[in-house]
């Protein structure tokens, strides 16, 4: 691979290495450029800064292209099931039939939280944000599997992924009880992975929550369809986190956490409050398009545009079908469809929306269909981590197993006062 030549007019050129991946995308290895020239690169929001090599997902935004370990997802989403992929992603390879059944078995055997762990809900205001209670209660599982987390190059990542996996659902469904008042309802073993946590959100002692199977086919799609997606804010966050040395738990509570932003994970549920938004207010729809286009307004028309996507999503593409099919199993409509639909009609036709390449993401369908489901918006993002937990470790495990991965630390061109001397506070103004 050729090098490039960088020249400056106070410094010496430098010659820096070009990396090229596997699917031929190439970057400039600029590890040398600060000893060598004194200059560092200025990024903000890093639209051009390659953070690490990695090999476990690959995104062509440009021409809507998303792989787990080189599969496309539209294979995944239609043949394979939350679980099997989550495997696939943490280890590199589809398991084999028995290595599929064990893993099944691990999640199953771990599905219960410690019983002294469920107290920590009660500590919890009633009307506490579910993705709170997420975070919290995830590093709040470090202190039940210390085992799990003395080393940074984790022995038995199996057992911690099978733990997380299994777990994280427990939490999820548990918070949701917490908030409305309700008795925490335990796993059942023989259900499948979505089918349980659809049961324990929803049964009730004396009633137990029938679902579709096409609806826990479309839970387990949606799941799939969040799994990785590459360096985005959240999975850079635990890699980050991990770069230090820290635990799995920890590396991944943080990620939670950047999930939640609503630029991020929390999408889902601020595009349906726009929706709703929108059908209570009666507002016209055009109006709410000009507002998005205004740079005065702070209105943006959530689940809009993606940083990486230039064409289209095509998980969106995905969901958009898997709406239809979830209305009408459910023999369903709801208003914030048919405004979602016509959103989209007019902002795809508009030059502002198509000269940026702004699409609908994945969050613009997912909300609907959830709470088609009946899952209230607060719960939307809780689902994207459920689904992307799996990327998120095999993200922290990429980071934890490399001898050669150093600790972040980005760099920062200083904007602030130069040296002023401290100022005895009787003489401050
Ligand atoms: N509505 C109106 N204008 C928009 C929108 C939007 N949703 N998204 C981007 N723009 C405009 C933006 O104002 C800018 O215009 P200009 O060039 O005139 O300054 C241009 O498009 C480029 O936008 P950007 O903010 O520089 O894009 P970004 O790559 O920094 O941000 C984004 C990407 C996803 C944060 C942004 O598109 C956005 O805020 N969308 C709405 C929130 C959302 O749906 N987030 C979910 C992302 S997908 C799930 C996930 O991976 O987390």
């Amino acid at each position: 691979m050729e090098n490039v030549t960088i020249k400056f007019e106070d410094s010496s050129d430098i010659e820096l290495p070009v990396v090229e991946g596997t699917e031929k995308e190439r970057g400039i290895d600029i590890t040398e450029l600060r000893s060598e020239t004194g200059y560092i690169t200025l990024d903000p929001g890093y639209g051009n800064t390659g953070s690490c090599e990695s090999s476990i997902t690959y995104l062509n935004g440009e021409k809507g292209v998303l792989r787990y370990r080189g599969i496309p997802i539209e294979q995944l989403a239609e043949k394979s099931n939350f679980i099997e992929v989550a495997d696939l992603l943490i280890n590199g390879e589809l398991p084999s039939k028995e290595r599929r059944g064990r893993f099944a078995a691990l999640l199953t055997d771990n599905a219960l939280l410690h019983e002294n762990l469920k107290h920590h809900f009660e500590g919890f205001p009633w009307n506490s944000h579910p993705m709170a209670m997420l975070s919290a209660m995830v590093n709040a599982l470090s202190c039940y599997y210390p085992v799990l987390t003395l080393t940074h190059r984790l022995q038995d990542l199996e057992m911690a992924a099978a733990i997380l996996i299994s777990q994280i659902r427990t939490i999820a469904a548990f918070s949701y009880k917490m908030t409305r008042g309700e008795p925490f309802i335990y796993p059942i073993p023989k259900h499948t992975y979505s089918e349980n946590l659809l049961h324990m959100m929803f049964s009730l002692p004396h009633e137990h929550y029938e679902v579709h199977d096409d609806i826990k086919h479309a839970v387990d799609r949606i799941l799939i369809l969040h799994a990785d997606h590459e360096q985005n804010c959240s999975t850079s966050t635990v890699r980050m986190v991990a770069s230090s040395g820290a635990n799995l738990f920890a590396a991944i509570s943080a990620g939670i956490s950047a999930l939640w932003g609503p630029l991020h994970g929390g999408a889902n549920q601020a595009v349906v409050e726009m929706l709703l938004k929108i059908h209570k207010g009666k507002l016209d729809v055009k109006k709410c398009i000009e507002m998005a286009k205004d740079k005065d307004s702070n209105f943006r028309l959530m689940g809009f545009g993606h940083r990486v996507y230039k064409n289209f999503d095509p998980r969106a593409q995905i969901l958009k079908g898997l709406a239809v099919k979830v209305f009408d199993v459910l023999k369903k409509t709801d208003p914030l469809v048919e405004i979602a639909r016509e959103l989209e009609g007019i902002a795809l036709n508009d030059p502002y929306f198509v000269e940026r390449n702004l699409y609908p993401n994945v969050d613009f369908y997912s909300g609907i269909i959830l709470r088609a489901i009946g899952v209230p918006k607060n719960m939307f993002p809780v689902f994207f981590a459920i689904g992307r937990l799996p990327g998120w470790i095999a993200h922290w495990h990429e980071v934890a197993d490399n001898i050669h991965s150093r600790i972040d630390r980005p760099r920062q061109i200083y904007t602030g006062y130069t040296e002023r001397p401290y100022v005895p506070i009787e003489k401050r103004s």
